[in-house]
């Protein structure tokens, strides 16, 4: 294991989907990389003390607490990992960073503009003060979505006249499954728009190097009322008899422009039968295209339109060599990558930029950026789908 470097005592609240993932992450990202400092799984927090401890002993925290706020107390904690639902990140994230700590919070960075402007602002000055603060806009790590951002850098497509990216789920088709919190708009802000959507919002734009000038949106919820659900974690959830009304979008779709000319069509949706986690991301340049998908998530289509033309063709780019972002410190060439990668390479850039005193990305400023853009669509879809700048 690493030793002789500084430590970094991470506290995690929230312990289901996010809690395990992001646990995962922690545990290994210093076996297989060689990170500056070495991340110290501290302490987990949660509500109910038992179900902490067992969640605890589960993904390896040594301590538990049943307040986040005696997380940002505690002396061994310099970061604070945000695994809860979005109604929480603003209050918790701004407490921490004002007591110097490093924040690392779950996506979408809030559920209102207003509460996203407050947290990039408290990011601010906390980096003035050399503490740090990410966003979990996770699938940039993926390597197929690096090496679509290193095609788009190099000028290998040219100039972007299209984008064409949907996030295509199906767990909402049941429509007596349960009503979790990814379904009230008080804990969860927006539904598919803001669960999913975030993500295709934030690819876009990371991948372009652009960002989304206006749209036009349209929201539907097609099943208004489920079943209460009496547990839930992640998008899993156990239902009880009574039932309550959905508040939140189970789709989004919208037109969009970019900042360098090109146009945008983007679809968020939990109701595509069939489509378990497709983030479909297709991009039409002047020189050539680019398209991905996550359910075949190691691999990248390039499309070089320089190539002469009775041999030009999509072209399946195993991103699974030595040569592509991260892989290297994996397993020999072409032994493939899963969805739990993300999540180290996500600590592992964050790591690396808390050591080098660096701003990590996409930082609360970028997720506040995605906020704008979904806070147009809303008012663009209230307003019959009028164009909105963002
Ligand atoms: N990066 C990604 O790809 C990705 C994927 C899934 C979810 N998310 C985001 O992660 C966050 C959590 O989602 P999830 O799927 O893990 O949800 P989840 O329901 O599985 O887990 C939420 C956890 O938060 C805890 N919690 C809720 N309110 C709390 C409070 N006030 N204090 C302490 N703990 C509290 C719950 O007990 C639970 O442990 C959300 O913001 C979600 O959008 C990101």
């Amino acid at each position: 294991m690493v030793e002789n470097k500084p430590g970094l005592g991470i506290g995690m609240i929230g312990y289901a989907f996010m809690g395990a993932a992001h646990s995962h992450a922690w545990r290994t990202a210093p076996r297989f990389f060689d990170l500056p400092m070495t991340p110290e799984m501290v302490v987990l927090a949660g509500r109910n003390g038992e179900a902490a401890r067992r969640a605890a002993d589960k993904y390896g925290w040594p301590d538990v607490e049943t307040d986040w706020r005696e997380v940002i107390k505690r002396d061994d904690v310099d970061l604070v990992d945000i695994c809860t639902p979005g109604d929480t990140h603003a209050e918790i994230a701004i407490a921490a960073l004002e007591a110097g700590k490093h924040v690392l919070c779950e996506k979408p960075l809030a559920n209102t503009v207003d509460a996203a402007e407050a947290m990039a602002a408290a990011a601010k000055t906390a980096r003035a003060k050399g503490v740090f603060a990410m966003v979990g806009f996770t699938y940039r790590r993926v390597p197929a979505i690096q090496l679509a951002r290193t095609l788009v850098t190099e000028g290998r497509i040219g100039k972007i006249r299209h984008v064409r990216a949907q996030y295509l789920q199906d767990w909402l088709v049941d429509e007596d499954s349960p009503l979790s919190w990814r379904l009230d708009k008080t804990k969860a802000g927006s539904g598919a728009l803001g669960d999913i959507g975030a993500h295709i919002i934030d690819l876009t734009q990371f991948i372009t190097g652009e960002h989304i000038t206006g749209v036009s949106g349209q929201l539907e919820t097609f099943v208004h009322e489920r079943p209460v659900a009496t547990a839930s974690a992640g998008l899993s959830a156990t239902a009880g008899f009574e039932r309550g009304e959905v508040t939140v979008d189970d789709a989004a779709v919208f037109l969009a422009r970019m900042s360098g000319g090109g146009l945008g069509v983007f679809e968020a949706t939990r109701f595509a039968n069939g489509r378990k986690n497709a983030i479909r991301i297709e991009i039409n340049g002047s020189k050539g295209s680019l398209s991905f998908d996550f359910e075949d998530m190691n691999v990248l289509n390039f499309f070089d339109g320089t190539e002469p033309n009775d041999t030009a063709g999509f072209r399946r780019i195993v991103v699974t060599e030595p040569e592509h972002a991260y892989i290297a410190h994996w397993w020999p060439p072409g032994h493939g990558l899963g969805y739990e990668h993300g999540f180290t390479h996500q600590v592992v850039d964050l790591v690396k930029d808390i050591a080098a005193g660096k701003e990590p990305s996409p930082s609360f400023s970028d997720g506040l950026g995605v906020q704008r853009v979904m806070a147009a669509i809303e008012s663009s879809a209230s307003d019959n789908g009028a164009w909105h700048e963002t």
